[in-house]
């Protein structure tokens, strides 16, 4: 975890982070700015606790990732602190509905969220980042892609759009010293699953080789490690951080 270490891994890079104002988002922001990383916490609202926490260089901005004009203005504030180089897509929208209650507007919204947020995000951030020669893209997925979770087939058709874009992405931006990448959580302990009963967090956690449910500071990790220099030949890749629950290659 983050704090287990001192090295200013991102020292010099800018990073912006997508629902940053709690849970996954909130510690990823932390964990890069622990990291010297300057850092641009964006959510639907300011999200001035997570940059209470940092403390000054932090900037809290409005962000909602599924409107294009939001985009075009953080890409602004960017610019003004030199350039966007590292882009967390992590904000999430994953209503349970049983598909016979699935309406077009729950889908169009889940994709709207969770896809169209990194399509917006690499429009407006790959140009900057190609002029760097480097640059990092991490879309924040779920290890539900490979669950037999009912009622979360739009989510998880999202979730696996994520896999696919970073896959796809990795070979058009590769050239330029940039990588796309994607981070699979498990079942982590944010309000997103306060409702969960603890005999239904146990029923997931004890299928994983790990006994416990996951911390939004295990997740920091694997997003650390690929927006480092230290994975700059990892690219297309899909990481799975669940404690050990599910298991692919
Ligand atoms: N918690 C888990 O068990 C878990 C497991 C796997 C994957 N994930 C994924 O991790 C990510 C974060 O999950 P979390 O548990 O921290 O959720 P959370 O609900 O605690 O936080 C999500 C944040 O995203 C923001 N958000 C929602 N819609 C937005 C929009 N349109 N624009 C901008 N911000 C928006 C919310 O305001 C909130 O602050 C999500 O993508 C989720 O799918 C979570």
């Amino acid at each position: 975890m983050s704090s287990s270490f001192n090295q200013k891994t991102h020292n010099g890079r800018i990073a912006l982070v997508t629902g940053a104002a709690q849970g996954i988002g909130q510690a990823i922001t932390i964990a890069l700015a622990e990291r010297g990383a300057q850092v641009i916490a964006t959510d639907l609202s300011l999200p001035q606790e997570t940059v209470n926490k940092i403390g000054p260089g932090a900037r809290a901005i409005r962000l909602d990732v599924t409107q294009e004009d939001h985009w075009h203005d953080a890409f602004l504030q960017g610019q003004e602190l030199g350039g966007v180089d590292i882009v967390v897509n992590n904000a999430g929208y994953f209503p349970n509905r049983p598909i016979e209650e699935l309406d077009l507007p729950t889908w169009r919204k889940t994709m709207a969220t969770n896809l169209d947020s990194h399509f917006l995000s690499v429009k407006y951030f790959l140009p900057g980042m190609k002029k760097k020669k480097w640059g990092r893209f991490i879309g924040i997925s779920s290890n539900m892609v490979g669950l037999s979770i009912p009622g979360m087939s739009h989510y998880i058709t999202s979730k696996m759009g994520i896999i696919g874009f970073m896959r796809g992405l990795a070979n058009d931006i590769a050239s330029h010293g940039i990588t796309a990448n994607s981070v699979l959580p498990g079942l982590t302990n944010t309000l997103a699953t306060a409702a969960q009963t603890a005999e239904m967090k146990r029923a997931t956690w004890e299928q994983q080789a790990i006994k416990r449910i996951g911390e939004p500071e295990d997740i920091t990790g694997a997003v650390l490690f690929l927006t480092s220099d230290d994975a700059a030949f990892i690219t297309g890749q899909a990481i799975v951080v669940d404690g050990g629950q599910y298991r692919i290659g």
